[in-house]
């Protein structure tokens, strides 16, 4: 199939493009490198030193013996060019990596929530846009997030897999209803995805869009397949305040010996994906497209719960580092549980990598290995949920 892969340099997107690139699939990335520029602006790097896009590709070229083409453009404010050359190269699918993602940076200042909010929305609906306009039939596998549920308020039911059914209360007849789980976003960041759905349901009842939503968990893990090929694939790992995902930012801690960084009482649970199952849920979706005018299908991408205290005790446990419990920069609950379905990827073939089974691979292999590059200035996060 041709793929187009939005954000394929990304943490999620390089080793999806990759995967599907091995997998014989003709491969396109856009991307405007705007992720790189952010780290320098916020005076960070990646702990695993990544190459240059330009070179990326060549030694995937070099190594796999396929090519990988790759456009640079803002797809949030070049829709003509978005819009040409959709309509020049016709790809099967469109897997949608490109939104500001950390929820710290989106709430960091106003001009990060107006920066989040004008990409996220635009990037998303110049594709929807610009597929009605070229008349395409291309299938969009979007990336969401699990928190476009909200965490703290879905009770003992597990969260389906994006529809709830209702009976409508006020209703004589007590009409019944699947709607769209309700939108509870915690950060500015999360509140473009809640938007991203609504806009995903009109374009595919009024145009007939094919759309996946794949609400994802937090995603840990450095290396595929692929990416540890060569030293050159590495795929970015971020450990700092803002970018920084908790588990991957807990590896480096403990890696360099500083205590672990604990927000509130850790009492929150949160759903956690490996980045080797990022890619084959990505895979999944796209083999199992939905047809013209059904609603977007929406899979919870995730494959295991856990407490964050739970996850600093178990890296704690591995590797004797101590637990530091800080004051909680965000506006959230101190403690919530979490029960997800993930029934349908698991229906599908997913056979996931386990937190047990991954941990201190990632520990020796990526974060010892890489400590020589942590900035230690950089490890605090400092964006507030509300000014003080
Ligand atoms: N990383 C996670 O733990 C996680 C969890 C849940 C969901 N997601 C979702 O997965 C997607 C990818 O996340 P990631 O961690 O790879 O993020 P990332 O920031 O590493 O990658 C996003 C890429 O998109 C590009 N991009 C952003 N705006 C663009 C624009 N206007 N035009 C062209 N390119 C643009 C960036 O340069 C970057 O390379 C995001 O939508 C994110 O919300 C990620």
């Amino acid at each position: 199939m041709k793929i187009w892969i939005l954000g394929g340099d990304g943490f999620c997107g390089w080793p999806t493009a990759l995967y599907l690139s091995d997998k014989g699939h003709d491969v396109t990335i856009i991307d405007n490198l705007i992720r790189r520029q952010t780290d320098v602006l916020l005076g960070v790097e990646s702990l695993t030193p990544i190459k240059t896009i330009t070179e990326r590709l060549k030694i995937w070229k070099k190594v796999s013996g396929k090519k990988i083409n790759y456009l640079n453009f803002n797809l949030a404010e070049e829709y003509q060019l978005l819009l040409d050359t959709l309509i020049k190269e016709k790809p099967d699918v469109i897997v949608h990596f490109a939104e500001q993602r950390s929820a710290p940076y989106s709430m960091k200042s106003a001009s990060t929530k107006r920066y989040t909010v004008n990409n996220n929305i635009s990037v998303t609906h110049n594709l929807l846009v610009a597929l009605v306009e070229s008349k395409l039939d291309s299938h969009i596998v979007h990336l969401g997030t699990m928190g476009v549920y909200g965490y703290g308020w879905s009770g003992k039911t597990a969260i389906p897999e994006g529809y709830l059914k209702v009976v409508l209360d006020n209703d004589q007849e007590k009409t019944k209803r699947d709607i769209l789980y309700p939108a509870n976003p915690g950060s500015v960041y999360h509140m473009t995805k809640t938007m991203d759905q609504l806009m995903f349901a009109f374009y595919a009842k009024n145009d007939g869009l094919r759309i996946t939503d794949l609400h994802q968990g937090i995603v840990w893990g450095t290396q595929t397949q692929q990416t540890i090929l060569d030293d050159g694939l590495v795929n970015r790992f971020d450990y700092d305040g803002d970018y920084g995902t908790v588990l991957n930012r807990f590896l480096m801690q403990a890696a360099i010996e500083y205590p672990l960084t604990v927000h509130g009482t850790g009492g929150q649970t949160r759903a956690f994906i490996n980045i080797q199952d990022t890619v084959r849920c990505i895979e999944l979706a796209i083999l199992n497209p939905p047809t013209k005018y059904d609603r977007p299908v929406v899979f919870n991408q995730v494959t295991e719960t856990f407490k964050v205290i739970d996850l600093a005790k178990l890296v704690s446990k591995l590797t004797g580092v101590k637990i530091n419990l800080l004051e909680n920069p965000r506006n959230e609950a101190r403690e919530n549980e979490l029960i997800v379905e993930n029934k349908k990827f698991m229906s599908l073939g997913l056979n996931p990598i386990t937190l047990n089974d991954g941990l201190m691979t990632e520990i020796e292999k990526i974060a010892k290995k890489y400590s020589y590059r942590v900035d230690k200035n950089k490890i605090l996060a400092t964006s507030l949920w509300k000014s003080k």
